[in-house]
């Protein structure tokens, strides 16, 4: 299975972009084709209903579902039968789409049909954007492959396997919780399952661009660097990289491996959040072309600053899960991501955590056009088995994929390796290996990871944690006011680092139900007036923070848990939003609203940590 992941690129030449009008077979379902000019590529988008068996006890096997068995005989029968089956929507969880299927964890088989021509010379490349959380998929009966993992992006070449007229796609989706998957058993979000994200096919030429990395030198606002890969592995292939707005244009040439490196001096407006410049990228060969949307940046540190294109810049961040509170779903669409990231635009923000994975390619590519920093991280979160070997390859085959799919990113500032992993000689030696796996991957960004284990003395506290030396930027998440007591008042608390690097507080918060008004000093009543409070606590403390780069509420709006039981506050809602799960603003967004305003008028971060000599 390739781990190189479909890039929804524009390619070159012009789509006729058309729906043709639903083709009802007798499996109900629409056929969606994006017809493609005399580019060298076609795309078929395969979202639609899908029909579905709910298989709870995995009996679904070999002979009947896979193979498509129809009875032989009268005296013959199949009980896995597909046929006049209900459908499902995809992509969506199917929690959402049906009320029986709400807490299902297990296993669904997926099937739709579908004809996409198959040429001489060229080859049929399938992506999914995301299943939750494992799936098999075959095609025409025949296994293409499986993937771990619910939030990352995967491609197989299923050339071999398709027959001209209608082929049979199948899929055996699974969401159990397991306690060596990573997430682990028990995480703090809902346990959505389904066919998720967008399912795509591409036709290619059989000698393609099947990867690309294109993006300012690290440390560089005038030399662009990356390769371009092709699928064949051999040398002195032409390929010719254009952007014309910027007046480049050079062919280079591939080495023995099929990898044509970049190397190019160019005088490029940068991104930035006030001015999200994104270029129109044309990279071509002999047989194929495609072209993508990339902006340039440069992102660093210099001692306890974080530096976009060379100046100091205070992350204005707020997380949040990939979910519609109002539909009680995954998000999935672009009116979903935009819903979410219009949100973070309207509280002031100009940087998203997107927690606590990898969330769909069009919310990464809306933010960057949006103007939003990001922190995109893998769903390494609490309770993880790093004693267990499988876990490092795992998150290391996750890591890869969330750094393939969104390496030409540049809204991406931070990859994050976890959140809040206990400290153990187990843990550092897998997140270790990591962060050079993800340096080696992309040189170009910055590394963290959310903790939350630090020690007190006192009216301090003390960022100690070894690991902190592997990373770019420490994170963490404290829950001043909620789960932990003020240890001194909110002015008075100190921080205190033993390592030269800026610090994002990258969770804080705590519950209140929307509406629910009373004490401001009583956390178990709920009360929008103790969020308000803890947010003002919590506001008094950063501006004490000399090494402090952003802040990160947790988090934008309400969302479904089913760690969050009591009966009258919370009714399976985690209700650390700042938004209800109606989408209405409690009192403590207005507390963040002007806080990240006065930063504006002020043009310059809080606590000036500009004026601050850097640490001896
Ligand atoms: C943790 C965790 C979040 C969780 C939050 C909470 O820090 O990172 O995923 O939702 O705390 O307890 O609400």
């Amino acid at each position: 299975m390739s781990r190189k992941i479909n890039r929804i690129g524009i390619a070159c030449c012009f789509w006729l972009i058309g729906v043709l009008p639903a083709a009802k077979s007798q499996d109900a379902e629409d056929r969606q084709l994006l017809h493609s000019g005399d580019a060298g590529r076609q795309h078929w988008m395969l979202d639609g209903k899908w029909q579905v068996a709910v298989d709870w006890y995995d009996k679904g096997g070999a002979d009947e579902i896979i193979r498509n068995k129809q009875p032989a005989g009268k005296a013959d029968f199949v009980e896995y039968s597909f046929d006049n089956s209900e459908t499902l929507q995809v992509p969506g969880d199917w929690n959402s789409q049906r009320p029986e299927l709400k807490y299902y964890e297990g296993s669904i088989w997926y099937r739709r049909r579908f004809d996409c021509g198959v040429k001489p010379g060229k080859r049929y490349l399938l992506d999914f954007g995301g299943v939750s959380n494992r799936c098999d998929v075959f095609v025409n009966g025949e296994k293409v492959g499986s993937h771990e993992g619910g939030f990352t992006s995967f491609r197989f070449d299923i050339t071999a396997m398709l027959r001209s007229g209608e082929n049979l796609l199948l899929l055996k989706v699974n969401n159990e919780r397991r306690v060596d998957a990573i997430p682990a058993r028990k995480f703090d979000w809902w346990n959505y399952g389904g066919i998720t994200r967008s399912v795509t096919i591409t036709e290619v030429p059989d000698v393609h661009i099947s990867d690309y990395f294109i993006q300012l030198k690290k440390g560089s606002r005038s030399q662009l660097g990356g390769w371009v890969q092709l699928s064949a592995r051999d040398s002195k292939r032409a390929v010719t990289l254009e952007i014309g707005e910027a007046g480049i244009r050079k062919t280079v040439y591939t080495d023995t491996l099929g990898r044509a490196s970049i190397d190019i001096a160019a005088a490029l407006t940068l991104w930035s959040p006030e001015n999200p410049r994104l270029y129109r990228v044309r990279i071509s060969t002999e047989q194929d072309c495609l072209q993508d949307e990339i902006g340039f940046r440069s992102i660093e540190v210099s001692g306890t600053q974080i530096l976009l294109n060379g100046k100091p810049v205070f992350l204005k961040g707020v997380s949040f899960h990939e979910e519609i509170a109002q539909r009680q779903g995954r998000a999935f669409s672009e009116s979903d991501a935009r819903q979410l990231l219009s949100s973070a635009r309207e509280l002031g923000c100009n940087f998203v955590r997107l927690a606590h994975y990898p969330q769909s390619e069009q919310t990464v590519r809306m933010a960057e056009r949006m103007g939003l920093m990001m922190w995109e991280e893998i769903p390494v979160w609490q309770g993880i088995q790093f004693t267990n070997p499988v876990i490092l390859q795992r998150a290391s085959t996750m890591l890869h994929e969330m750094i393939d799919r969104d390496k030409n990113r540049c809204g991406i500032i931070i990859w994050s390796l976890s959140n809040e992993t206990a400290p153990s000689a187990a843990r550092n030696a897998v997140l270790t290996r990591m962060a050079a796996e993800a340096r080696q991957a992309d040189p170009t960004r910055l590394i963290s990871s959310a903790f939350d284990a630090f020690k007190y003395n006192k009216n301090e506290i003390l960022i100690k944690d070894s690991f902190s030396l592997q990373l770019d930027v420490l994170a963490a998440n404290k829950y001043m006011g909620w789960y932990h007591p003020w240890p001194a008042g909110p002015g008075n608390v100190v921080w205190k680092s033993d390592f030269n690097k800026p610090l994002i507080i990258s969770e804080f918060g705590g519950e209140a139900l929307y509406g629910n008004h009373g004490s401001a000093d009583t956390a178990s009543l709920w009360t929008e007036e103790y969020q308000e409070r803890l947010y003002i606590d919590n506001i008094a403390m950063f501006d004490k923070i000399p090494f402090l780069a952003g802040v990160c509420p947790w988090v934008l709006a309400d969302f479904r848990s089913p760690f969050r039981m009591h009966a009258s506050f919370q009714e399976g809602w985690n209700r650390k939003g700042l938004l209800s799960d109606r989408g209405f603003k409690k009192k403590a967004w207005f507390i963040m609203y002007h806080y990240y305003k006065s930063m504006d008028e002020k043009i310059k971060p809080p606590n000036n940590i500009l004026q601050l000599p850097d640490k001896q």
